[in-house]
């Protein structure tokens, strides 16, 4: 490789951060394609509103959720499931934007997940306050994919932790644009994120908005 290439590989490489085998942090991936992602976000959230979901115990969530593609993961009295009906409107979620999906393929091959084709898109947003307990992604039926967890908005700290709930975890600063891929042997690995402080964003104001691809059927 000449010169330029190899240095532009070296410098794309700097900014994949691995925080444990199959784990990956993409700092700023999805700044370059922000103002198509927000525009298609603005889309799918008209179509499919945020709400609070119902966990099986009975607790609504903090975190406000919706969905987009052709399944979307719900939470209510009877459990967790993937559905390609949205419960609140009794219609089919949104088609995942092209935007999304070049976003969410792009970011799993940086990882070295070429084969990813997500199916699934869940729409996280918190405001202050909010924050999503110690969890596994485990309703999707192949692990062989990765998760790629894409930040937008105010920022939070990413808790990545072990197989078992009680493992000690790390806390990884996410900010606007940053994009976290897990695959391979960290795909079961617990992770959540922390309380979130007071915040604004220029662009989305005092909100994080997480969108997470699966191939969940
Ligand atoms: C999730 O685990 O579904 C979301 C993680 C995040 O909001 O960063
Ligand atoms: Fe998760």
């Amino acid at each position: 490789m000449s010169g330029v290439g190899s240095l532009f590989a070296e410098t794309h490489e700097a900014a994949r951060e691995e925080i444990a085998p199959g784990a990956f942090v993409l700092r700023g991936f999805a700044l370059s394609m922000g103002t198509a992602v927000l525009g298609a976000l603005r889309e799918v959230t008209a179509a499919a509103p945020f709400r609070n979901m119902v966990t099986p115990g009975g607790y609504r969530m903090s975190v406000a959720m919706t969905n987009c593609g052709a399944l979307g993961w719900v939470t209510d009295r009877n459990g967790y499931r993937y559905d390609s009906v949205d419960p609140e409107s009794g219609k089919k979620w949104p088609a995942m934007p092209g935007a999304f999906r070049e976003l969410a393929e792009r970011a799993a091959a940086e990882a070295g997940f070429r084969e990813f084709r997500p199916d699934a898109c869940l729409i996280n947003r918190y405001e202050p306050e909010a924050k999503l307990s110690l969890h596994q992604d485990k309703d999707e039926r192949d692990f062989t994919q990765p998760i790629v967890s894409v930040s937008l908005g105010i920022p939070a700290i990413f808790l990545f932790g072990g197989f078992v709930r009680g493992d000690k975890t790390q806390r990884v600063p996410l900010e606007h644009g940053d994009v976290v891929v897990w695959g391979g042997p960290a795909r079961l690995r617990y992770h959540g994120v922390m309380t979130l402080k007071e915040d604004e964003h220029p662009l989305l104001g005092r909100m994080r908005v997480n969108l997470t691809f699966r191939t969940a059927g």
